[in-house]
C-alpha cells in the first residue's frame, strides 16, 4: 500500500474503527490459555458481555467471523428438515437463508423490498396459520447492514405471542449490538447472534451467540451433527472461565478493554450517541437531495445509512473516487443494491467530528463525481449537531472522563 497523508477514514459498517486503548490492550503478550489468570479473564468478559446483550443467560464466544456464529445458533437448536421463518430484508437475510438450505432446513423466505424491515403482521399471520406449529423458529437480521434498515424486534416479539406460537426467536445483530438498542430477555429472543467487529470496536475474529434456557432445551433434541459449534462443550468449560480448544486471547484482552468503554460511556449513551449521528447523517443526505434506502422512518438505523444514487450514476465509482481522492472508504452496495447505492457507517468508536469529517468527504466526492446532488448536506449536519451540543437537540450525553 502506498502512503497516505493522516488518518485513514474507515467509514463502513464494519469492521469498524478500533479505538487506541482496545489497540494496545490487543498488543499485550499473548498468555497461556490453560493458566489460572485466563480463567480470570475469561470470567470477567462472559460476565460482562450479558450487560450488553441484557440477558442474564450465557454468552458463547467463538473464535469465527459472524457467518459462524449463524451456522452455530442453526446446529445447536435445529434438526435437518426443520420449516423456519425467515425473511428477506437485504443482503445478509438472503446470505444467512442461503446457509439454512445448504444445511437441509426447509425455509419459508418471505420476500421483501430490502427498504423495509420485517412485518410483525406477516409474522403473526404466518404463525396462525401454522396450526400445526411445523415452524421451528422465526429468524431476523435486526439490523440489515447492506441497507441500513433496522427491523422492530420487541414488535416481531409481540406478534409472536399474539399468535400464541412457541417457535424459537432467533436474532442476528451483528451490527446492531453496542449500537442499537436490544434487549435479548426482555424480548424473549432465544439465540442473539453477533460478534466483534462492529459496535464492539474491535477487529474481527470473535463470534457470539447468547443462548435462552428455550434455545437450550430446543438443544438437547436437536438432530443436527455438530462438534466446533457445540453449545454443551462451550458451557461446560466456561463455567470455570476456559475454553474448550485455543480462544483467540488477544481478541478477548481487547474485549475486556471495549466492554470497559461500553461502561464508562454507558449503553443508553451508547445507544443516543449512534441515533444523534444517524439523524445528522440523513439531514445532510436530504439537504444533497439524495435518497435514503430505508422508506420506514420507525426502521432507520442508527448503525449506517444507505444512500441511493440516481439510476445512471454509479455509486461503486463514487466510492473509488472518494477514497483516492479523500483516504476514506464507504460501504459498498451488496447484491442486488451493487452500484446503486454506498453506506456511511457511523457506528463505533465515533463523535461528532469523526463524522463532520466523513461528510465532508462525501459531499466533495459527490462534487468531485459531477454526481446530481447540491451542497449543503454538511451544513445541515453541523446545525443539528451544534444545536444538540447546545442541550436543545439530542443524544447530548458524554462519555465519562478519562
Ligand atoms: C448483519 C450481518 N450479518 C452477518 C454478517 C456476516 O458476518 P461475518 O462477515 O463476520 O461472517 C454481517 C457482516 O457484515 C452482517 O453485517
Amino acid at each position: 500500500m502506498s502512503h497516505a497523508e493522516g488518518r485513514h477514514f474507515l467509514q463502513i459498517p464494519g469492521p469498524t474503527n478500533v479505538p487506541d486503548r482496545v489497540l494496545r490492550a490487543l498488543a499485550a503478550p499473548t498468555a497461556d490459555h490453560r493458566g489460572p489468570g485466563f480463567a480470570v479473564l475469561g470470567r470477567e468478559i462472559l460476565d460482562g458481555l450479558k450487560a450488553v446483550f441484557k440477558t442474564r443467560g450465557p454468552v458463547i464466544v467463538y473464535p469465527s467471523s459472524g457467518t459462524g456464529a449463524w451456522e452455530a445458533a442453526i446446529v445447536n437448536t435445529l434438526s435437518p428438515g426443520d420449516r423456519v421463518l425467515m425473511f428477506e430484508t437485504g443482503h445478509f437475510a438472503t446470505l444467512w437463508k442461503a446457509m439454512a438450505d445448504k444445511l437441509g432446513l426447509d425455509v419459508d423466505f418471505v420476500p421483501g423490498d430490502w427498504r423495509s424491515g420485517v412485518d410483525p403482521a406477516i409474522v403473526e399471520a404466518m404463525l396462525a396459520e401454522d396450526k400445526g406449529h411445523a415452524i421451528k423458529a422465526v429468524m431476523v437480521v435486526h439490523n440489515e447492514t447492506s441497507t441500513g434498515v433496522a427491523s422492530r424486534i420487541g414488535e416481531v416479539r409481540a406478534a409472536m405471542d399474539r399468535a400464541g406460537h412457541p417457535a424459537l426467536l432467533m436474532v442476528d445483530t451483528i451490527s446492531s449490538l453496542a449500537s442499537i438498542d436490544f434487549r435479548m430477555d426482555e424480548w424473549q429472543v432465544d439465540v442473539t447472534v453477533s460478534c466483534s467487529q462492529k459496535g464492539l470496536m474491535l477487529p474481527p475474529g470473535l463470534g457470539m451467540t447468547a443462548v435462552s434456557d428455550k434455545a437450550l432445551a430446543a438443544g438437547r433434541g436437536a438432530g443436527f451433527a455438530r462438534s466446533y459449534w457445540d453449545w454443551q462443550e462451550m458451557l461446560a468449560a466456561n463455567k470455570s472461565g476456559f475454553f474448550p480448544y485455543t480462544p483467540a486471547t488477544n481478541l478477548l484482552y481487547g474485549l475486556r478493554e471495549a466492554l470497559a468503554m461500553l461502561q464508562e460511556e454507558g449503553l443508553g449513551n451508547v445507544f443516543a450517541r449512534h441515533d444523534r449521528h444517524a439523524e445528522a447523517t440523513r439531514r445532510a443526505v436530504r439537504a444533497w437531495g439524495l435518497e435514503i434506502v430505508c422508506r420506514v422512518p420507525a426502521e432507520y438505523s442508527s448503525s449506517l445509512t444507505g444512500v441511493l444514487l440516481p439510476e445512471g450514476h454509479d455509486a461503486d465509482a463514487l466510492r473509488g473516487l472518494i477514497l483516492e481522492r479523500f483516504n476514506m472508504s464507504l460501504g459498498t452496495g451488496l447484491g442486488k443494491l451493487k452500484g446503486r447505492v454506498f453506506r456511511i457507517g457511523h457506528l463505533g468508536d465515533f463523535n461528532d467530528l469523526t463524522l463532520m469529517g466523513t461528510l465532508s468527504g462525501v459531499e466533495m466526492g459527490l462534487a468531485l463525481a459531477g454526481a446530481p446532488a447540491q451542497a449543503g448536506g454538511v451544513a445541515a449536519a453541523l446545525e443539528y449537531l451544534t444545536a444538540a451540543a447546545r442541550g436543545t437537540g439530542a443524544g447530548t450525553a458524554r462519555r465519562a472522563a478519562g
